[in-house]
C-alpha cells in the first residue's frame, strides 16, 4: 500500500484515538493525574501523546531524513570516488543534488521553517538551537548551488572542480549529519511537547496536503524509488554489501 493511503489511513486513526483517549483521559483525569499532581484537562490535552507516534508529523520528517540520510552516503560514495581518482556517471550526483534541492531544501526545510521553527521563537524555547538550523539550511542551499554547478561531465574533467567538490561534498555531509541527528532527537520531541494534539495532528494534515501538491499522491515512493535509482548507479543499492564481515 501506498505510504499516501498509510499515511492517510493512519493519521484518520490518530485522530479517532485522539479523540477516544480524550474521552478516557476525563473520565480517569480525577483519579489518575489529580493523583499525581500533575494538573488539570488543560494539561492533559498539552500532554505528549507518544503512543500514536507513528503517524506523527514527527515521523513523517524523520522519513524524510532517512531519504536525505540515503543522499548522504551518494555523496558519500562519490567523494571515495573523487578522492581515489576514479570516474563515476555524472547523472549520479546530479540527481542526488536535484533530490536535495527539490526534496529537502524546497520541501522538508520549508516545513520546518514554516511550521516548527516560528513556534519555537514565538514560545521563546530553544532559540539558540533553531537559530543554527536555520542557518545550516541556508549553507546548505549555497553549498547545493556550488555541487550542482560541478555536475557535469566538463567540471569532472577538471582536477581543480573534482577537488573543489570534494570539498563541498564534504562539508554538506559532516554538517547535515549533526544537523538531522539534532533535529530528530532534541527538535521534534520538544515539538510534540509544545503544541496541543489537535494542533499536532492537524499539522500532520498539512504537511500531506503539502506534498501531494508538490510531489503527486505517491510523491514519497517515487522520490524514495529515485534515490534508489541513484545507488543502482553507483553500485551501492545491494543493503548486504554494507553488512561488516566480523
Ligand atoms: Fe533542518
Ligand atoms: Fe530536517
Amino acid at each position: 500500500m501506498a505510504r499516501t493511503m498509510q499515511t492517510k489511513l493512519g493519521r484518520r486513526k490518530f485522530l479517532e484515538a485522539t479523540v477516544r483517549s480524550a474521552t478516557t483521559l476525563a473520565a480517569l483525569g480525577s483519579v489518575g493525574y489529580a493523583a499525581q499532581g500533575k494538573g488539570d484537562s488543560d494539561s492533559s490535552r498539552n500532554r505528549p501523546d507518544t503512543r500514536h507516534e507513528e503517524v506523527s508529523p514527527a515521523e513523517d520528517l524523520m522519513r524524510e531524513h532517512g531519504v536525505l540520510n540515503r543522499v548522504l552516503l551518494v555523496y558519500d560514495e562519490i567523494r571515495g570516488r573523487l578522492t581515489a581518482g576514479k570516474a563515476f556517471p555524472p547523472e549520479a550526483l546530479s540527481g542526488a543534488a536535484g533530490v536535495i534541492r527539490e526534496f529537502i531544501e524546497d520541501y522538508h526545510e520549508k516545513l520546518e521553517e514554516d511550521y516548527l521553527f516560528p513556534r519555537f521563537e514565538k514560545a521563546g524555547k530553544l532559540l539558540d538551537l533553531v537559530k543554527v538550523l536555520r542557518e545550516q539550511h541556508q549553507s546548505g542551499r549555497r553549498l547545493t548551488e556550488m555541487i550542482k554547478g560541478r555536475a557535469t561531465p566538463a567540471a569532472m574533467k577538471r582536477a581543480a572542480d573534482r577537488k573543489r567538490l570534494n570539498e563541498h561534498l564534504r562539508l554538506f555531509v559532516r554538517m547535515y549529519r549533526p544537523h538531522e541527528s539534532r533535529e530528530d532527537t532534541v527538535l521534534f520531541p520538544a515539538f510534540r511537547a509544545l503544541v496541543s494534539t489537535q494542533e499536532y495532528g492537524a499539522l500532520g494534515e498539512a504537511f500531506e496536503e503539502k506534498e501531494h501538491a508538490l510531489f503527486g499522491e505517491d510523491g514519497f515512493e517515487r522520490i524514495v524509488g529515485k534515490v534508489a535509482r541513484l545507488e543502482g548507479l553507483l553500485g551501492i543499492a545491494d543493503l548486504g554489501r554494507f553488512t561488516a564481515k566480523v
